[in-house]
């Protein structure tokens, strides 16, 4: 039995300890927003993170993450700054390494906020359909909103501010 948490719920996972992670969070937990794509840690499609940092899910044992704390897709909430980024910059394609590019990049946003262009262009997620100028702009954007709405969380008065000047900055 392997123990973790998952989505912020804790987890006994009762399969063989050899069992990569994307699987268990695939079949045994139905989690399927984390994808199969290479099975070599190449693609990225299935990234997820754990204690914080990026893994490739279908690259690690859940014998290896007793106690660890796992977040997929599912555990982002929907309003997460990446996931609204991706959506104004229209992203998606096909769609298929969205879930994995969004955690790799909010993995790599909790860790830089504002990352420099070596950094972004350090992660290993491919996107088949070729979206990167648009998965530059997203990233772009959620630094700058996660910026703000650090800002907002910190200093009230700034919500005000910040959403006159939203108004006032909005798309022509
Ligand atoms: S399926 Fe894990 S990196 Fe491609
Ligand atoms: S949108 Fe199709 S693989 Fe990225």
């Amino acid at each position: 039995m392997t123990r973790m948490t998952v989505n912020g719920e804790a987890i006994h996972y009762k399969l063989d300890p050899q069992t990569p992670l994307l699987w268990a969070l695939r079949d045994a937990s139905n989690l399927t927003g984390t994808k199969y794509g290479c099975d070599s840690q190449d693609c990225g499609a299935c990234t997820v993170i754990v204690d914080g940092q990026a893994v490739t899910s279908c690259g690690v044992t859940i014998r290896s993450l007793e106690g660890a704390a796992v977040t997929t897709i599912e555990g982002l909430g929907g309003a997460h700054p990446v996931q609204q980024a991706w959506l104004a910059e229209q992203v998606t394609m096909c769609g298929y390494c969205e879930p994995g590019f969004i955690m790799a990049i909010a993995a790599l946003l909790q860790a830089t906020p504002a990352p420099g262009d070596d950094q972004i262009a350090a992660l290993p997620n491919i996107c088949r359909c070729g979206a990167y100028p648009r998965i530059r702009r997203a990233i772009a954007r959620a630094s700058r909103l996660a910026a703000e709405q650090k800002a907002e969380r910190t200093d009230p008065k700034r919500l005000t501010l910040g959403s006159s000047a939203e108004e006032h900055n909005s798309p022509q």
